[in-house]
């Protein structure tokens, strides 16, 4: 029998684990069990996530958010290290480039626990963000390591990783989407019209004052003179235009859920983002995106000219804008 213990705790990890999660159930043999670390915790942010994609609930619930990054990752190391001993799985797998990440691969790697890594190889070669850190690392821990691309499978072979640990197996995102696009569903909050939707969490636009004044200038020029902008805000970035009282014009709802999510990919008109997830499922639905980034991991897209980079810079940005959607005509 193997035994799984899966680590999650961020919005996009609970989407790639309910597809993976479908697929272990077919197969009697293994036994898989989650732990969520409770790094996302809204419902909005969380539990809406658990239902929409029919997952159970976790056998192990952590209640570890907020605080720094080491702060954070030390409490999550320490607790799933206490559910590891507990469960004793024979394989911990863990998903993308997050805190709860990092800390259940390290958590088995040193209890001698052999560790799988979905999304594995990918890389921004930008190590001022927290994301870069914890994939590189993640990937060292990992004894397999499942690439979505083939350009995630070259850095690695680039980085020495012996072949037999890497397996190009596709994007579990897209099955997710493929999956569940016929249950995309309008959210309450949408009062109809045309939109640009636009998302903005990282740390590396958050925390620059003078980087998100840019991006939201940008984006309420593009709302007043473009298209309107519909954003879904994630609490990270309302805490902190609330804290700095900068003033986002913007049509701005609430968090979504993932089938709102697909709906609103599916409706609007261009994306903008800064989430890597978020990029590769605006091409999914075929549509054009800006990315408020200086790199991406998904350097493919920017390739086949369906993505632009503009970082946060104003001018970039309403041009990027301006560019996809005249191509688009
Ligand atoms: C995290 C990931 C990021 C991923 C993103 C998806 C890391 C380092 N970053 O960023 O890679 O793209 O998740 O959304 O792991 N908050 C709430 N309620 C919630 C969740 C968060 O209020 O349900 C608040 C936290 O208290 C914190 C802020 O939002 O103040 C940021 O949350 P955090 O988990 O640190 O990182 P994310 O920005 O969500």
């Amino acid at each position: 029998m193997l035994r799984i213990l899966t680590v999650v705790g961020a919005r996009p990890q609970f989407v790639k684990a309910g597809v993976v999660s479908r697929a272990l159930l077919e197969h009697s043999n293994v036994q898989e069990r989650l732990l969520h670390t409770g790094q996302h915790f809204d419902a909005a942010m969380s539990s809406i996530f658990f239902d929409q994609l029919g997952m159970p609930k976790p056998d192990v619930q952590l209640n570890i958010n907020g605080g720094s990054h080491g702060e954070m990752t030390g409490k999550m190391l320490i607790e799933i290290e206490a559910a590891i001993v507990d469960q004793s799985p024979n394989l911990v797998l863990v998903y993308g480039d997050t805190n709860s990440t990092l800390a259940g691969a390290l958590a088995a790697a040193k209890l001698n626990i052999r560790v799988a890594h979905v999304e594995a190889g990918l890389r921004s070669y930008n190590r001022t963000m927290p994301e870069e850190i914890n994939r590189i690392i993640t990937d060292q821990l990992s004894d397999f390591l499942f690439c979505p691309t083939q350009l995630a499978v070259s850095n690695l072979e680039k980085e020495g990783y012996a072949p037999a640990t890497i397996d190009l197996v596709g994007d579990v995102m897209l099955d997710a989407v493929n999956f569940f696009k016929r249950q995309a569903q309008k959210p309450k909050s949408y009062a109809g019209g045309s939109f640009l939707l636009a998302t903005l969490h990282r740390a590396e636009n958050t925390n620059s004052l003078d980087k998100l004044r840019s991006i939201v200038d940008a984006l309420n020029f593009i709302h007043h003179n473009v298209g309107k902008v519909l954003m879904p805000l994630h609490p990270r970035t309302s805490k902190l235009l609330l804290e700095n009282k900068i003033d986002l014009q913007v049509n701005v709802i609430d968090p979504v859920g993932y089938f709102e999510s697909l709906w609103l990919l599916d409706n609007c008109q261009l994306l903008l983002t800064d989430s890597g997830g978020m990029q590769k499922e605006a091409y999914f639905f075929g549509k054009p995106c800006v990315t408020m980034r200086e790199e991406t991991e998904w350097s493919e897209l920017i390739d086949l000219g369906v993505n632009q980079l503009a970082g946060s810079n104003f001018e970039r940005i309403v041009s990027c804008v301006n560019d996809l959607l005249d191509s688009r005509v």
